[in-house]
C-alpha cells in the first residue's frame, strides 16, 4: 500500500485481490477508482450478492447467497473512534469509512471463502443516513461494479431492517406492522406483503435508540450507552418513578422521546440547576431510573404497534433496529401480543444493528422481483427518499420544523 501526501491532495493506492483501488481525496470530496481484471460474475452458481453498508459509524460487507444465506457479515465498529466524544463525528466516521472499507469486503469475501468473480449482484445502501458516510459506500460500491462488470443495486437502509426480520424467520405471516426501532429512526409501518408499505407514523422529535444513549449519558454511563442501560435497568424497578408516556393515546400512531429525555434529565440533575451529576447518584437509584426510563420509553411502542395491529387485521408484528435487541422490549412485546394473540418477530441478534448482510439480502430479495432498480443510475440521499412504494408517507416532523421558522 503507498500513501502520497501533497497539499490537500491525498491518493492511496492499495493492491489487493480486488483488483486496483485508487482513492483519490481533494478538500473532502474522495474518488474511489477501481482497476480489476475480472469482468463478469459467474452466473452457474447460485447467486452471491456482496452487501456493503456505510451509513453512519459501522462499516460493514458481506456476502449473501440468495436472499437469506449468509455466508459472512463482517462489522467493523468505529466504536472506539466516537466514544470519547459521546455520540458519532460525521468526519471521523467519514474518513474511517475510507481507510476500512476496501479491506472490510476482502474479509466478507474471505470468511465466504469466495472471489469477486463469484459475485452477481453488489447491494448497497444509498440512504437514509450520513450523507459524507453513504458517499463513500455509493462510491466504492459502484466502482467496484463497474471494474469488475458485474450488476449493482442501491437499497434502503430502513427497508434492509425490516427485511433482517424477513431474513432470520423462515414464514412471517402478512399483512404485518413493521416497527424500526434504532439510534437514527423510530418509525411504524404497515407492510401488507413484503416489499409493499404504508406509513403509518414515527417520532415527532427524537429516535427511541438516541434517547436511550442520552440518558446512559446522564445516568455517567460510557458510549453506547442503550446495551448499558438494559443492563443496569435489570437490577431496578420499572414502578420506581412514573415518567411520562409522551403520546400515548389511540389518535395516531407517532412517537415523541424529547419530553422523555428531558424528564430523566431533570430527574438526575434537579430542577432549576446541576444537583448532582449521574455518577454521583447512588447505584441502587440509578438502576430504578434506568428501568424506569425504559418502561416509559418502551410503552408507547408496545402499545402503538400492537393497536396498529389490530385495527388494521394485521396477522403479525415485525421489530427490528438496534433497539431491537433489548431483552426487556422483547419481553414486553411478547407479554402483550400473547394476550392478543398476534406473533411478533425479531431479527437474529447480530442483525439487529447496522450490518451488511440485511443489505445483501435485500438487494438480492428486490433485484429478483424488481429488475428496473439493478443499476448503477442512483444517488446517495441523507434523508427518507429512498424508501420504495411507500404509500402516505408524512414527516412526522415537519410540524416542528415549520414551528422552528
Ligand atoms: O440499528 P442501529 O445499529 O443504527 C441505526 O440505524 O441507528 O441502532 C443503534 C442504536 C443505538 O442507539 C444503540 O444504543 C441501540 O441501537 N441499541 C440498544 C441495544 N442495542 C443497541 N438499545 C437498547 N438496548 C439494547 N440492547
Ligand atoms: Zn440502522
Amino acid at each position: 500500500m503507498s500513501r502520497q501526501i501533497e497539499g490537500s491532495f491525498l491518493a492511496l493506492t492499495c493492491k489487493s485481490r480486488l483488483g486496483i483501488c485508487r482513492l483519490l481525496g481533494q478538500d473532502g470530496w474522495w474518488l474511489f477508482l477501481c482497476v480489476s481484471e475480472h469482468t463478469e460474475g459467474s452466473v452457474d452458481r447460485p447467486m452471491l450478492t456482496l452487501g456493503i453498508e456505510t451509513s453512519c459509524d459501522e462499516t460493514s460487507a458481506a456476502v449473501v447467497e440468495g436472499e437469506r444465506r449468509i455466508l459472512s457479515n463482517i462489522v467493523a465498529s468505529q466504536f472506539d473512534l466516537h466514544r470519547k466524544y459521546g455520540g458519532v463525528v460525521p468526519e471521523l466516521a467519514c474518513r474511517r469509512h475510507i481507510e476500512v472499507i476496501s479491506q472490510t469486503v476482502e474479509t466478507a469475501l474471505d470468511e465466504a471463502g469466495v472471489t469477486t468473480d463469484d459475485v452477481g449482484l453488489i447491494s448497497v445502501v444509498k440512504g437514509p443516513g450520513l450523507i459524507g458516510a453513504l458517499l463513500i459506500g455509493v462510491a466504492f460500491g459502484k466502482s467496484l461494479a463497474r471494474s469488475l462488470g458485474t450488476r449493482i443495486i442501491g437499497v434502503n437502509h430502513v427497508e434492509a431492517h425490516l427485511y433482517s426480520a424477513v431474513m432470520s424467520n423462515e414464514r412471517i405471516p402478512f399483512p404485518a406492522v413493521g416497527l424500526v426501532v434504532s439510534g437514527g429512526h423510530t418509525m411504524l409501518f404497515l407492510m401488507e406483503d413484503f416489499g409493499k408499505y404504508r406509513w403509518l407514523g414515527g417520532t415527532v422529535d427524537d429516535a427511541v435508540g438516541e434517547a436511550g444513549d442520552k440518558v446512559a449519558t446522564l445516568l455517567g454511563l460510557p458510549y453506547l450507552g442503550g446495551p448499558l442501560v438494559e443492563k443496569l435497568a435489570l437490577k431496578g424497578n420499572p414502578r420506581a418513578i412514573t415518567f411520562p408516556r409522551a403520546m400515548i393515546r389511540r389518535t395516531n400512531y407517532d412517537f415523541s422521546y424529547a419530553g422523555l429525555k428531558t424528564a430523566v434529565l431533570y430527574h438526575v440533575k434537579g430542577y432549576g440547576g446541576s444537583r448532582r451529576d449521574g455518577d454521583t447518584v447512588a447505584d441502587a437509584e440509578r438502576a430504578d431510573i434506568a428501568a424506569s426510563y425504559q418502561a416509559a420509553a418502551f410503552e408507547p411502542l408496545v402499545k402503538k404497534t400492537l393497536w396498529a395491529a389490530e385495527e388494521l387485521a394485521a396477522q403479525s408484528a415485525v421489530v427490528c433496529g438496534g433497539v431491537s435487541r433489548n431483552r426487556t422490549l422483547r419481553e414486553m412485546f411478547a407479554a402483550a401480543a400473547s394476550k392478543r394473540g398476534i406473533p411478533v418477530f425479531f431479527p437474529a441478534d447480530e442483525l439487529c444493528t447496522d450490518n451488511a448482510a440485511m443489505v445483501a439480502g435485500l438487494g438480492a430479495w428486490r433485484a429478483a422481483r424488481f429488475p428496473d432498480e439493478v443499476t448503477s443510475d442512483f444517488d446517495a440521499f441523507p434523508n427518507f427518499e429512498t424508501f420504495p412504494s411507500l404509500e402516505g408517507f408524512r414527516d412526522p416532523r415537519a410540524k416542528r420544523k415549520e414551528k422552528q421558522r
